[in-house]
């Protein structure tokens, strides 16, 4: 592993990605939904950016990332690769779209990849899925994987807690990632795992693990941008460290801005034609 000064990238690919793991280089991470935020995150710095199902949650207000379509998914996608110059962009294949049906699986990629301009796709789970993702990675489709809580199947787990504490969840993980790898995926996130098991898995495969609430020895790390930038101020699990109070920021102005047309200092005359 080396500590050199990160590389000058024009454009992030997977081959960029796979390169920093192996220089010992950390990956940033984070979501983003629209094109006003795809933007601004992409102008920081961060190498990937994800259109994640949590916009079910983050935009639309649902309690899970369930309910959110493939057409939404798109909608999303395209309007954060049209902000987009550096980053590498990956899309969630959302709930429904690739279970238990690899042709469809292979269906739904496609339209992300075709109808949005998005450069990946992540979809969740292990060999449950093997077959849809060979099938989409057979058509040139980069692949992320996503490991350990896997939202989509909330209902099957009953909670959000920490998975892979006991040593059968924790192998069938670990066998899980050494599938991804060997199918071909480039990079697979690992979400509310205990942090020897990340360090473990990192160890053990040779594509990139990017984690959430998994601890340092992930290769990367990935959070939601509405939570890190407070703006969901509900959502405070102990992995989350928030870097801005925009609830508190964007209230004061809002409600400054309210004052003002109340009182009638705004608009003043520099403000009017
Ligand atoms: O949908 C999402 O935002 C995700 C991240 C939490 C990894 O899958």
């Amino acid at each position: 592993m080396s500590t050199s000064k990160p590389i000058d990238i024009k454009r992030v690919t997977t081959h960029i990605i796979q390169e920093m793991k192996t220089r010992g280089e950390k990956i940033s991470c984070l979501t983003a939904y629209d094109y006003s935020m795809g933007g601004i995150v992409d102008a920081a710095g961060v190498e990937l950016i994800l259109v994640g199902d949590s916009a079910s949650n983050v935009m639309a207000g649902h309690e899970t990332t369930l309910p959110i379509t493939l057409d939404q998914m798109i909608y999303h996608a395209a309007s954060v690769v049209r902000a987009v110059s550096r980053a590498l962009v990956v899309v969630d294949l959302p709930f429904g779209s690739y279970q238990g049906n690899s042709e469809e699986a292979l269906r739904s990629a496609i339209r992300i990849m075709k109808e949005s301009g998005a450069h990946a796709v992540k979809l969740e789970g292990g060999l449950e899925v093997k077959e849809s993702i060979t099938r989409i990675l057979s058509a040139g489709v980069p692949v992320m994987g996503h490991l350990g809580l896997t939202p989509q199947s909330i209902y099957k787990f009953g909670t959000y807690t920490v998975r892979a504490r006991e040593d059968e969840e924790a192998q069938k993980l670990l066998d899980d990632a050494r599938m991804l790898d060997e199918v071909g995926c480039f990079a697979v996130v690992l979400e509310k795992i205990p942090s020897t098991l990340t360090k473990q898995v990192s160890e053990s495969i040779a594509i990139p693990t990017i984690g959430i609430g998994a601890g340092p020895h992930a290769d990367g790390q990935i959070l939601v941008l509405h939570d890190m930038l407070g703006i969901n101020k509900e959502f405070k699990p102990r992995f989350l460290r928030r870097y801005a109070d925009l609830d508190g920021i964007m209230h004061d102005a809002i409600a400054q801005y309210v004052s003002d047309v109340k009182s009638k200092s705004f608009p003043n005359e520099k403000e009017s034609y």
